[in-house]
């Protein structure tokens, strides 16, 4: 008889709730509470977590772990080989619209390709890939670097009055930047719109514990469906993909994070925060469209490697799979927890420093661990625009100020990074920078 893949004992199951399932559920996977962020912060839960599933990887092995719960089969997938299969191996077997996502989405998105299965899954992914421009620089580039200057020079012209750069204020701007990106520039302050998907999202936080809300729901959609009706022309909306629209919204709002973090690794980084900048003045110089500034993008990849977004990667076995010859039943749930995969100090040698130029020569992704964007078939769609975005977003606010961070947790290096570090309360002394000297002829 065919063993089973190894199941955690009850105490080890209580323990993956309690440390890795809870504050993961706690801080909000589709909106974070910057409450419980900030008191994870203080324990390090994500440290917890990631000590914890190593030694479990240590006791049971590299196989899928399942847990103990009662009335459904979940396991945790430990090792890169198998993050690999799993990956490589979606939609069929590892359906990527798992139980729990359908749960949580069918609030705001219950069209979105995350969602879908079979054949209307293949029609949404390549949508999306036909929108997005996956995999290349969007054909809508340029009108969207424009717009992405121009909220940014509007942010340091605040920030230039006060001398601080804080978070409320980046979060309103980069949601002025996603808007009109999304929707079209008439959207610029619709916050309305906005306003409706967070509390949309904030409810999605509960998945199956919370009853839908019909009026919001109404209410966003009609909002959304004006936009994609005008179609600006320069922008993503139009009406051949509006029922994508939502997770478009929704999933560039973390792109705001990611970003900021990055702004702090920078300001504590001297070396690497001098190399961005070059890099940002002579993009600068070379053109208004230049969208080639590969450091600042493996910065922001660096950022969500090292405090991912999206720390539950879900899939659902739709067939009996077979593990080192042991079994894993066909229906089962799989969790890769990217704040484990990226930190995974037995795989990465690096797992805990900033390493951006790792990123240079893509090698994280091919080694299945570093996966904040996933990998394999359903790999993000927006992966490129979401570094177009972010990366030149940081460089316009590179290019003339240095910063210092004045509140948030402190980042020290060369001591270890801090695996839970709060967005929300980070912010910077933006002070004029000394202009590096131009080595063109
Ligand atoms: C920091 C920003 C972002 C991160 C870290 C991120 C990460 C991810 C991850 C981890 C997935 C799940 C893939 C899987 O299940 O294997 C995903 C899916 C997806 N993302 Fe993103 N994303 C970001 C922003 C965006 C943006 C801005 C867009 C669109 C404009 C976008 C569009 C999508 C879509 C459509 C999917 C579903 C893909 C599918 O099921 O085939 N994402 N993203």
């Amino acid at each position: 008889m065919t063993r089973q893949v190894p199941r955690a004992s009850v105490a080890d199951t209580l323990r993956v709730l309690a440390a890795v399932v809870a504050p993961t559920v706690a801080k909000g996977v589709l909106a974070r509470r910057p409450r419980v962020v900030a008191a994870e912060e203080q324990v390090d839960a994500d440290g917890h977590a990631v000590r914890l599933l190593t030694e479990l990887r240590g006791r049971y092995g590299h196989e899928p772990l399942l847990l103990n719960l009662p009335g459904r089969d979940f396991a945790l997938v430990l090792h890169p080989d198998h993050v690999h299969r799993v990956l490589d191996g979606s939609p069929e077997p590892f359906a990527v619209a798992s139980l729990e996502k359908r749960a949580a989405l069918r609030l705001f998105q219950p069209h979105g390709v995350l969602v879908t299965r079979g054949s209307e899954r293949e029609e949404l992914r390549e949508r999306n890939e036909v929108a997005l421009d996956t995999g290349r620089v969007h054909r809508h580039a340029g009108a969207f670097l424009a717009k992405i200057d121009d909220e940014a020079a509007d942010l340091l012209r605040r920030a230039d009055r006060t001398g601080v750069l804080a978070w409320d204020d980046f979060r309103r701007t980069w949601w002025r930047v996603v808007r009109r990106i999304v929707l079209g520039d008439a959207a610029r302050d619709d916050s309305i719109t906005t306003d409706l998907l967070t509390r949309l999202r904030m409810d999605a936080n509960w998945a199956f514990a919370h009853p839908n809300r019909p009026r919001v729901e109404r209410a966003f959609a009609s909002r959304l469906h004006r936009y994609a009706v005008r179609a600006a022309p320069d922008a993503l909306a139009s009406p051949g993909v509006e029922s994508q629209m939502p997770q478009w919204l929704f999933a560039y709002e973390p792109a705001a994070m990611a970003a900021f973090r990055a702004l702090a690794l920078l300001a504590a980084h001297p070396e690497q925060a001098s190399r961005a900048r070059e890099e940002a003045v002579l993009a600068r110089d070379s053109g208004a469209d230049e969208t080639d500034l590969p450091f600042l993008r493996a910065c922001v990849q660096e950022s969500l490697r090292l405090w991912p977004t999206s720390p539950a990667i879900l899939r659902d076995t739709t067939e009996e799979t077979v593990w080192n010859g042991h079994v894993l039943p066909q229906g089962s749930g799989l969790l890769l927890f990217t704040p484990f995969l990226g930190r995974d100090a037995e795989n990465l040698p690096y797992a805990d420093a900033f390493t951006p130029d790792l990123w240079l020569d893509g090698r994280p992704e091919h080694d299945w661990e570093a996966i904040p964007f996933s990998a394999g078939p359903a790999q993000c769609p927006g992966r490129d625009l979401v570094l177009l975005t972010t990366s030149r977003f940081l460089a316009a606010l590179l290019e003339r100020h240095d910063y210092h961070q004045r509140a948030g947790k402190e980042l020290d290096p060369p001591r270890p990074l801090p695996h839970t570090f709060s967005p929300f309360r980070l912010a910077f002394d933006a002070v004029p920078a000394p202009q590096p000297v131009s080595t063109a002829w």
